[in-house]
């Protein structure tokens, strides 16, 4: 079996979590971080993909800073900025990082629910002409890393790549974004 089909077969289903009888399936991705021979296979797909030298859209050299999103972004983004030497950005819901910060809005939707939310990027935590990558756990409706493009371009950076370990299809949220996305396992 591929590594991503295996990666894939981890993922733990939860029916109408996080809100009761919204019909939403929600995809665990703790269960591989549980296994640090599964998370290691995980980072190595990922690093495949960003230093590959083969494909045209290697991105390893270029690299500048990797921007994690809130909350489960924060588990991939550092370890892939480790090892590519670049520097790790948190992204985080409104009022939680000090200093100044940036600004931007999304709609967020849970089922059928839409609502307002509100994230923060340190403003100095880019400078202008820095190459980004954004990272996310899973893309949805887009909303979200949307935002956290907007906070990167606000601060002068150049979004190079979003990435994700999964991409929910169907939402179409990657056409919601304004550059590529790379997602491990895409359910349609
Ligand atoms: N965030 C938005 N939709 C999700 C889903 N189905 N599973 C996990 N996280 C999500």
């Amino acid at each position: 079996m591929g590594d991503v089909e295996s990666l894939k077969k981890m993922l733990k289903t939860h029916s109408d979590f996080p809100k009761k009888a919204s019909g939403i399936v929600f995809l665990d991705i703790f269960p591989i971080f549980r296994d640090p021979i599964a998370a290691e296979t995980l980072i190595t797909h990922f690093m495949h993909h960003l230093v590959a030298e083969t494909v045209p859209q290697s991105l390893s050299k270029k690299v500048d800073v990797v921007v994690g999103l809130d909350a489960r972004g924060f588990i991939l983004a550092p370890i892939l900025a480790l090892r590519l030497g670049a520097a790790f950005v948190p992204v985080r819901k409104k009022g939680k990082l000090p200093g100044e910060c940036v600004t931007a809005t999304y709609e967020k939707e849970y089922g059928s629910v839409f609502y307002q939310d509100e994230f923060e990027m340190q403003a100095d935590a880019i400078r202008p002409g820095q190459t980004i990558i954004i990272v996310d756990d899973l893309i949805a409706t887009g909303g979200s890393a949307k935002a956290a493009g907007q906070l990167a371009a606000k601060l002068g950076g150049k979004v190079l790549e979003y990435l994700f370990i999964i991409e929910l299809s169907y939402l179409k949220g990657s056409q919601m974004l304004d550059a590529p996305v790379y997602s491990m396992v895409k359910e349609d």
